[in-house]
């Protein structure tokens, strides 16, 4: 019998300080994934320097994607489609993948389509799952963004945003504060571990009958106490188990009630915050009550990789979707 005939899918993420390249067989067979992150370079700046970002971005395309199709084992060749990440993000980096992206796809002749990077989030949860097109409530929690999305037959509709900071800045400017370096979010959940949530209280706003949400508050609150402590070094894991508890909370309480609002039993969440466990516990925890499932990502696909929005473009091209070369880079892209 003759063997399937497989489709494979270059996913490439340059929308921020990482460099991603991978390579999708069909729609939920991985066969590599490839990030080099600028990270460490950015560590001194207390948070990403857009134009050091974008020219890593550029250094290290061409051997990122070297190196994932090495991995998978394939020819530049044997690519059938192209997704990338058009938008949102630093326009710098994103050229530098969308660029790359035309550029092969005019000379292999192949098509190529523009990835939303929150809808990729998303789909980082259906890398090695085929799932049906059940209407969900996506959560999007990330350095960027913080968003809540309904989602039906492949389309979203944005139901709830941050009306400042995002989730995953608040979690690096806490660690800002506290000298725990850059990115903040993993820092503060390791010091969590070690710390009352109930001992000091930060309130994190709720916005009542909004699906919105506001971290700046709870952020300032941090700052000012930190400020009338004589010594912050003893009360650090303390103050990290607070905030997170508080913050994890209101987030928690606002995506339960947008699945109850919009009637569905599934919670699919992405982004760089996804990968904390905290979270993971307590809306698993929660949701379970309410016989809601919840999807998170591995953990080294919720922060910022080329599988998922290789996913995401396959079952785009699937729909019927193409880019242009026309296609340029949006920075403020949204749902
Ligand atoms: O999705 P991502 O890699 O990049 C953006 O699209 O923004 O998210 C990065 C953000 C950073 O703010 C980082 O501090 C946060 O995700 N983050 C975490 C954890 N791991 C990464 N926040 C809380 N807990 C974590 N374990
Ligand atoms: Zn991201």
């Amino acid at each position: 019998m003759p063997r399937k005939r497989r489709f494979l899918t270059l996913g490439i993420e340059t929308s921020c300080d990482e460099t991603a390249c991978a390579v999708l067989e069909n729609d939920a067979n991985l066969l590599s994934s490839v990030v080099a992150s600028s990270l460490d370079l950015h560590k001194q700046f207390g948070g990403v320097v857009p134009e050091i970002a974008s020219r890593h971005c550029l250094e290290y395309i061409r051997p990122v994607y070297d190196q994932a199709l090495k991995e998978a084992g394939v020819l530049t060749e044997d690519i059938d489609l192209i997704g990338v990440t058009y938008g949102p993000g630093l326009v710098g980096s994103l050229l530098v993948g969308l660029t790359f992206a035309k550029a092969l796809s005019y000379t292999l002749d192949i098509p190529f389509v523009g990835v939303n990077h929150l809808e990729g989030h998303l789909y980082a949860n259906f890398i090695r799952n085929t799932v049906g097109a059940v209407p969900y409530v996506g959560l999007i929690v990330s350095g960027g963004h913080t968003s809540i999305v309904y989602s039906k037959n492949n389309a979203f509709t944005l139901i709830g945003e941050t009306r400042d900071d995002a989730v995953g800045e608040a979690f690096d400017k806490v660690a800002k504060m506290l000298n725990l370096g850059y990115p903040g979010g993993p820092i503060i959940e390791k010091k969590a571990r070690f710390g009352d949530p109930r001992r000091i209280k930060f309130t994190c706003a709720t916005l009542p009958g909004s699906l919105d949400f506001s971290f700046s508050g709870i952020k300032t609150a941090v700052l000012y106490y930190i400020r009338k402590l004589k010594n912050v070094e003893c009360e650090v894991p303390d103050i990290c188990a607070a905030f997170q508890d508080s913050v994890v909370r209101v987030i928690v309480d606002k995506i339960i009630t947008a699945a109850r609002e919009r009637k569905v039993t599934t919670i699919v969440v992405g982004g760089g915050v996804s990968a904390n466990q905290y979270l993971r516990d307590r809306l698993t925890e929660v949701a379970a009550e309410e016989g809601i499932t919840v999807l998170f990502p591995m953990i080294n696909e919720a922060i910022d990789n080329g599988a998922m929005i290789a996913r995401c473009a396959y079952s785009m091209y699937q729909r019927g979707k193409r880019s242009l070369y026309t296609l340029s880079a949006d920075p403020s892209l949204s749902f």
